[in-house]
């Protein structure tokens, strides 16, 4: 049950709290957790401390790191704006730094520092994750499932932690169909009957194939692949479609079985779109999914793509992530349970992809991308969508795969004159089928996400007009978007920006 809450409440829960966060960094994801540090620094002056766990060889380049990754992003502006002359004061007062990493069990800081801030934490925000669906099996499984373990293990160690809010993603669900509950994982469950996981075994299966590539001398790109592709195979054995939701699943399972007593919150976001309200509408960096189809689209280098205009894309603004992250920290404080909370959108306001698909073409037609010397308007055509992988698979046959089976040929019998052409072509074919293979679960997705719980955490928010009219805003209902109007308006100029910048 939780209690009712404001947004002052949330605010004022912040007060004097000291807050680790992982994963703040970086340009390659969303930057979720960099939304997080501008938020609480913006609603709550008086936050004790935020400590910023980064990768990095030394001190220095770490702080280089969170000056420029962190704090120096577009989206601090008007946290920026509204400290003036005194913001780097401020943020050498809030801000502290931690040179770590969270496949290491001491998380990478040693255990006399580990020890120090111990005593000073009172919420964990773990953010830290690989979110490349194809990464190297041993990478994905040290910061997804062995980065879940040590923090869990560090926030045991925290005599006065008030919570522990890990992010994870919906998509662990794999590609399960009909109404995804807000459920834990079980230790050892899969997504494929029959089957059933150790994850003991697969930290062993790992090391075992890196001491064999190491024994027969292997090439790094040779591990890489090896590795790459690990992943991938016991993903799918398991019923995961890629190593990315996997390890993020095997994750949850050892957060949930070794919390013990925790304060634990998961949060699950879809795909994270950019900011919908504040602090900068649009804001995003990092394209992934949807966004590579606007990137694709603005640059007419994409004629054709993988999806089911009626299905459901599940998308969620960054903000409002951010913002149902705070609350659930204010409401499950203390609470020696595990929670999980769906931050989606696709049974309270479903999108179909028909409405990106046609926001794109409107958006383009209105504001026509230009390219060359001279700036000219790039010529627009409609773009073909394939509902199934094997019409998909169908069209590049006849268009593509045939005429480079020509070209094979041609190039025998021309003695190889043609080799570095049809190399060429050929790589691409591969990569355009590669990503196809990657996204197909999220194009052609037929799941829906219930999110039961986070409405019950909506609905114990009571109304907050007068924090609005203060500048904050914690809201996290996307019934309140009109996808239309939001695509058009905010994302589509948001990733255009962000591509030109
Ligand atoms: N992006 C989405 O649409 C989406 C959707 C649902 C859920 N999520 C989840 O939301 C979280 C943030 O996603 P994002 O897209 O914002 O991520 P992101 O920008 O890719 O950032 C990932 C962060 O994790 C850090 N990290 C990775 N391995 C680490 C390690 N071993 N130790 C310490 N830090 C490590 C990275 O550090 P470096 O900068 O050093 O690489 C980076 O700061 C993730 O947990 C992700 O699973 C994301």
């Amino acid at each position: 049950m939780i209690g009712e809450l404001d947004a002052d409440g949330v605010v004022e829960y912040f007060r004097g709290k000291s807050i680790l966060i992982t994963g703040s960094t970086g340009f390659l994801g969303k930057g979720l957790c960099a939304m997080l540090v501008e938020k609480m620094l913006r609603v709550q002056h008086d936050v004790k401390k935020l400590f910023l766990l980064v990768r990095a060889n030394d001190v220095e380049s770490s702080k280089q790191r969170v000056q420029t990754e962190v704090t120096g992003r577009e989206v601090f502006q008007v946290l920026k704006e509204k400290h003036g002359n005194g913001f780097e004061d401020f943020m050498e007062e809030k801000v502290c730094t931690l040179t770590g990493d969270i496949m290491y069990e001491d998380l990478g800081l040693g255990n006399a520092k580990l020890t120090e801030i111990s005593t000073e934490i009172d919420i964990i925000v773990n953010g830290a994750a690989t979110t490349n669906f194809y990464e190297r099996y041993d990478v994905a499984f040290d910061a997804n499932v062995l980065g879940a373990k040590h923090i869990c293990e560090f926030a045991k160690m925290c005599t006065k932690l008030k919570m522990l809010l890990h992010v994870s993603t919906a998509y662990v669900a794999g590609e399960q169909e009909g109404i995804l509950l807000e459920k834990p994982f079980l230790m050892g469950e899969t997504l494929r009957e029959g089957a059933q996981l150790d994850i003991e075994s697969e930290l062993n299966l790992i090391k075992e194939t890196m001491r064999e590539l190491k024994a027969n001398c292997s090439s790094e790109r040779t591990e890489k692949r090896t590795m790459k592709e690990l992943g991938l195979k016991r993903a799918r054995e398991f019923g995961w479609p890629n190593t990315y939701v996997f390890t993020k699943a095997m994750g949850e399972m050892l957060l949930g079985h070794l919390r013990g007593d925790l304060p634990v919150v998961i949060v699950r976001p879809s795909i994270i779109t950019s900011i919908l309200k504040e602090p900068l509408p649009g804001w995003i960096e990092g394209i992934r999914t949807i966004d590579s189809f606007i990137i694709g689209y603005a640059k007419q280098v994409l004629s054709f793509f993988l999806v089911d205009l009626d299905s459901i894309m599940d998308v969620i603004p960054g903000d409002m992530v951010v913002n149902a992250m705070m609350v659930a920290m204010a409401a499950h404080s203390e609470e020696q349970a595990q929670t999980i909370y769906h931050v989606t959108s696709s049974l309270c306001n479903p999108a179909p992809y028909a409405v990106l698909a046609d926001s794109v073409h409107r958006y383009f037609l209105h504001n026509p991308p230009r390219s060359g010397k001279n700036g000219e308007p790039v010529r627009l055509s409609r773009m073909r969508f394939f509902r199934t992988v094997p019409m998909f698979r169908a069209y590049m046959s006849i268009k593509y795969k045939l005429p480079l089976e020509i070209l094979r040929l041609v190039n025998i019998a021309l003695c190889g004159v043609l080799s570095r052409r049809y190399k060429e072509l050929s790589r691409k074919y591969s990569y355009v089928m590669h990503l196809v293979e990657f996204y197909a679960p999220y194009t052609l997705f037929k799941g829906c996400f219930d999110d039961m719980n986070t409405e019950r955490l909506r609905m114990a928010m009571k109304n907050n007009e007068k924090d609005k009219s203060r500048g904050y805003d914690f809201g996290f209902d996307p019934m309140s978007i009109d996808w239309d109007d939001y695509f058009y308006r905010i994302h589509i100029p948001g990733v255009v920006k962000y591509l030109n910048d």
